[in-house]
């Protein structure tokens, strides 16, 4: 048996008697009350795997509630049609999701299975995983929603389930941690496809083995579970703290028009904002309103300074108002320009 080089031992086999009865209450259970998910309904890879990036950092509520999951795929209906776009019109489809990198990230997945796999999803574990932006979760998820793969995905949900199940009292998010909950997940997948399994196992934790809630006499996994005290687990490491940030932005406007900064960091790369360019050094200056925002464990305070006229410097234009809903814009800007176009729009009427 090959041992991980790691620190500590992964038991192979799950602690569990009657696995099958397990895995029958399960099935039966989200025959009844598994949600309809449009991602539910099809077999198609590429339309699982642009729910699973979505929903990575995302919730179900925002992806369909507010139609990004339903926009894109009328946009971008399969591989090629994303493969082609302009990674601009890409960033706008995406914007309000955030995180960037993974709408990029998308589009060079596509761009691969166009190139590697004439256009058609890889099926294997391995060559899912291999696509950019593309983990060992999102692999299981698209390999069992989509081609009924025997193969785990352990996501937060169901990292908090099985660690509820078998009364698992180490920290879930070290190597090993996972490590264990992935090798006990493998092992529990039935042999005749993941798709049922994971499915229940995820909705399992969405709606009855929750975070902070639990409803232990309507759990279909009552009679498996060797948890003592369910809502003191799982265990994890603890977190990085809040920072809080000030952020100081510039919003020039002149003649209809305003000025914005393309991003050249990594994190979003290619969207505009409003400049930053220490403004709150520049003498007689002062914000004029601000605007909070968080962004990983970021706080963040932007400062506005409105301005008539400036110079662009490099990496910024004026852009026409009209323009704006072309481009793409990280939320926050976006609705501190809107609130300015709206202040500027009731100005010029009331005049
Ligand atoms: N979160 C991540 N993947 C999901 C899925 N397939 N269904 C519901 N919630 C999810």
């Amino acid at each position: 048996m090959s041992q991980p080089s790691n620190d500590q031992k992964v038991a192979e086999s799950p602690p569990i008697e009657d696995a099958d009865g397990l895995r029958a209450a399960l099935a039966a259970w989200f025959a009844q009350v598994g949600r309809d998910y449009p991602w539910r309904a099809t077999e198609d890879g590429y339309e699982i795997l642009v729910s699973e990036v979505m929903l990575q950092q995302t919730q179900v509520a925002t992806v369909l509630g507010r139609g990004y999951y339903h926009r894109w795929l009328e946009q971008f209906p399969d591989v090629k049609a994303l493969a082609a776009a302009d990674e601009e019109e890409v960033l706008r489809a995406w914007e309000g999701l955030g995180y960037y990198s993974r709408a990029r990230n998308l589009q060079k997945a596509a761009r691969v299975i166009l190139e590697e796999y004439g256009g058609e999803f890889p099926r294997s574990l391995d060559q899912i995983e291999a696509l950019p932006g593309v983990g060992r979760y999102t692999a299981g998820a698209v390999a069992s929603f989509a081609f009924n793969a025997p193969v785990a995905a352990v996501d937060s949900n169901i990292a908090r389930v099985l660690a509820r199940l078998f009364d698992f009292r180490e920290c879930i998010d070290t190597t090993a941690g996972q490590r264990q909950l992935l090798q006990w997940a493998a092992r529990l997948v039935p042999k005749a496809g993941g798709r049922i399994w994971n499915s229940a196992l995820m909705e399992l934790g969405q709606n009855v083995c929750k975070a902070k809630s639990t409803v232990c006499d309507r759990c279909p996994a009552a009679a498996w579970c060797q948890a003592s005290e369910p809502l003191a687990l799982p265990v994890k490491k603890t977190r990085a703290a809040v920072t809080v940030v000030d952020e100081h932005v510039l919003l020039a406007c002149r003649r209809g028009k305003i000025l914005l900064q393309q991003e050249v960091g990594r994190r979003r790369k290619g969207l505009w904002k409003l400049p930053s360019r220490g403004v709150e050094k520049m003498p007689g200056l002062s914000p004029v309103d601000k605007h909070n925002y968080t962004i990983t464990r970021y706080r963040v305070t932007m400062f506005i300074y409105e301005v008539e006229d400036v110079i662009a410097e490099e990496n910024e234009r004026w852009f026409r108002l009209e323009e704006l809903s072309n481009l793409p814009m990280p939320s926050p800007y976006r609705r501190v320009v809107a609130r300015y176009v709206d202040r500027r729009g009731k100005a010029t009427q009331s005049r």
